[in-house]
């Protein structure tokens, strides 16, 4: 069976979603947070903010039997950027950390982070020999904090910015570095989130990869998922995204601890609103004036899209005052099409060999 990892979606998979999703849905592995970054020199305080929602110390609430890691990811656009983030979270007691090599955003690529370092070997070489360093230091290297437990990385990177070439140029480094698992999405940055998914290239990547090998792109059905296991056995794991966002309930299912047919069911339908109050509770007490609270909890309804009306989906998302929101909200729980609309999203079978 593979693993199922929820994927870092800035803005989407909040510390509070993550809960949330992890205690009503499961069936997730792991959930990866959003990136960390650098800003002003330190790092970034929201980014921080998110990682402190939950309550206790992260090394703690990982090690807990039965429960879904939290993993906390950082972008980097140099080793001097990589070591204050990363000592920033060895200290807050986590012992795994991934690192970003494929956030396709303008923003980040033209600052040389992300997917904009896939092209240097140079920069990758230098934090690999550091993530070597801290990973064999056990917890009395210099740079980190002492008495802490040994750190693993893994890395979640892309194909390239440009070109694939660039990935098979860092394999070679990453082969040597002491990495728990790479995370390929087969897309270039130049694609953003669209178009075709090079599978030539991941088919290439996965036989040559020395690692521990996750696949990430366009997953959203169990039928996906199997076709992915079938066809690449030594495959450790899917990073799920939008998937999972617009069917919360696809890692669960596919672990086989809800019904297949549970989407349909008004299981479902409860589990996502015992969801979206969580979440709604907590923008209500974190966040203060109507603004603030709805841009916390419209996000959650963004990828379900397609299962809501198109009318109150309209409303969810144009809502400027709380109560108006609430009355959409309502207006959903009385809306029967939604569960034939999450079933059919769960039938559709996307054929990775014709792509
Ligand atoms: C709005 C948005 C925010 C994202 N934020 C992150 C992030 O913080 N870190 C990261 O590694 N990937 C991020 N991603 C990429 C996703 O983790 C994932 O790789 C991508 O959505 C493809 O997987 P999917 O097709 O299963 O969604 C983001 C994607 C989107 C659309």
């Amino acid at each position: 069976m593979l693993k199922i990892l929820f994927a870092p979606l800035q803005g989407y998979t909040t510390g509070i979603y993550r809960k949330a999703h992890a205690e009503i849905f499961g069936g997730v592995d792991a959930y990866y947070a959003p990136f960390l970054r650098i800003e002003n020199g330190k790092p970034r305080e929201k980014d921080l903010r998110d990682l402190n929602a939950l309550e206790g110390d992260a090394r703690e609430r990982n090690a807990r039997k039965g429960k879904a890691r939290e993993i906390p990811q950082i972008i980097a656009n140099s080793v001097e950027e990589f070591k204050i983030l990363a000592n920033t979270l060895i200290t807050k007691g986590y012992t795994e950390i991934d690192f970003n090599m494929g956030c396709p955003f303008p923003m980040q690529v033209n600052r040389h982070r992300g997917a904009g370092l896939l092209s240097d070997a140079q920069a990758v070489q230098k934090i690999m020999d550091e993530i070597r360093k801290i990973s064999n230091a056990n917890g009395t290297a210099p740079t980190i904090v002492k008495g802490t437990a040994p750190v693993k990385f893994s890395v979640k990177m892309r194909l390239g910015q440009d070109t694939p070439d660039e990935a098979f140029a860092l394999l070679p480094i990453l082969n040597e570095t002491p990495l728990t698992q790479i995370t390929l999405h087969p897309r270039l940055g130049k694609q953003q989130y669209k178009g075709a998914i090079d599978f030539k290239s991941f088919e290439k990547f996965y036989e040559e990869c020395h690692h521990p090998l996750v696949y990430n792109g366009d997953i959203t059905s169990v039928s996906q998922i199997c076709e992915m296991e079938h066809k690449y056995s030594k495959l450790t794991g899917v990073m799920i995204g939008r998937g999972m966002l617009a069917k919360p309930s696809l890692a669960a299912e596919y672990k086989g601890l809800s019904d297949i047919n549970s989407a349909a069911s008004q299981d479902f339908l409860g589990k996502l609103f015992q969801m979206h109050q969580v979440i709604f509770d907590h923008a209500c007490k974190t966040y203060q004036g109507d603004s603030q609270i709805l841009s916390h909890v419209q996000s959650f309804w963004e990828y379900l899209e397609p299962s809501i009306h198109k009318k109150i989906f309209k409303k969810i998302k144009k809502a400027g005052k709380l109560n108006e929101y609430q009355a959409a909200i309502i207006e959903i729980t009385s809306q029967s099409s939604l569960k034939t609309v999450i079933l059919e999203h769960s039938d559709r079978i996307h054929n990775f060999s014709n792509d």
